[in-house]
């Protein structure tokens, strides 16, 4: 007899009954017509900002030969429609709820995480380090170690729910990244964000 092995998970406090949960931005609330949500290790919207942004211009994505290049710019409603709408209508599944933000500085990942953390609804947060660090030299927090286990530690201060660090893959050496991400206090990273691309018709 083939012993049933546990698939749970553990991230920080957080237990997952499964480690299936899809990538922030690739999964809207509307895929509960085609799937059961609660089937799901846990949930993960898409990131949210402080303030509404209204992402790039079209078109934001453009099929290759190679896949698909994207640039959508975090459209975002902004914080306190997420937690108005958003928040409740995750809250209604079962499958614990990861809420993702992106933010432009340090003390805005702060202040988002101090209030998302004490939500009831939300039970762990990804920090989307792949975002530029606009008050700093404006390149990805996630491009430089030092930076990101400032970032790590300051968020670490004002909550207790897991954290999870979404990495950039556009980095030389992405492992001293993920090595600043769990020493500032990561719980978990997330392996990765999309990779710069460019797509040229060799013919035109
Ligand atoms: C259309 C689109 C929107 C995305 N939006 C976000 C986002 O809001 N926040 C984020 O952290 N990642 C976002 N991503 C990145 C994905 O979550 C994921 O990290 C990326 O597609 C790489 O996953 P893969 O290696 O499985 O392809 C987006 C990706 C796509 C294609």
């Amino acid at each position: 007899m083939i012993a049933k092995r546990s698939k749970s998970v553990q991230i920080g406090s957080l237990t997952l009954a499964n480690p299936v949960m899809p990538a922030s931005g690739a999964f809207g609330p509307e895929m509960h017509e085609v799937m059961d949500f609660n089937e799901l290790g846990a949930l993960v919207p898409k990131s949210i900002t402080k303030d509404p942004r209204p992402g790039n211009k079209t078109p934001r994505v453009c099929e290759t030969s190679g896949g698909m290049i994207n640039s959508i710019g975090i459209q975002s409603k902004g914080l306190p429609y997420y937690i108005e709408h958003v928040l409740p209508e995750y809250g209604t599944y079962r499958a614990p709820l990861i809420s993702s933000i992106s933010a432009d500085s340090i003390e805005e990942f702060c202040e988002m995480s101090e209030i998302l953390g004490s939500h009831k609804d939300v039970d762990a947060i990804e920090l989307n380090i792949s975002c530029p660090n606009l008050k700093g030299d404006g390149l990805a927090f996630g491009m430089d170690a030092d930076v990101t286990y400032d970032l790590m530690k300051r968020v670490r201060k004002v909550t207790d729910v897991p954290l999870i660090a979404k990495l950039t893959p556009n980095v030389t050496s992405i492992q001293d990244i993920a090595i600043a991400a769990e020493k500032g206090g990561a719980d978990a990273l997330t392996v990765a964000n999309t990779l710069l691309a460019m797509s040229i018709d060799i013919n035109t």
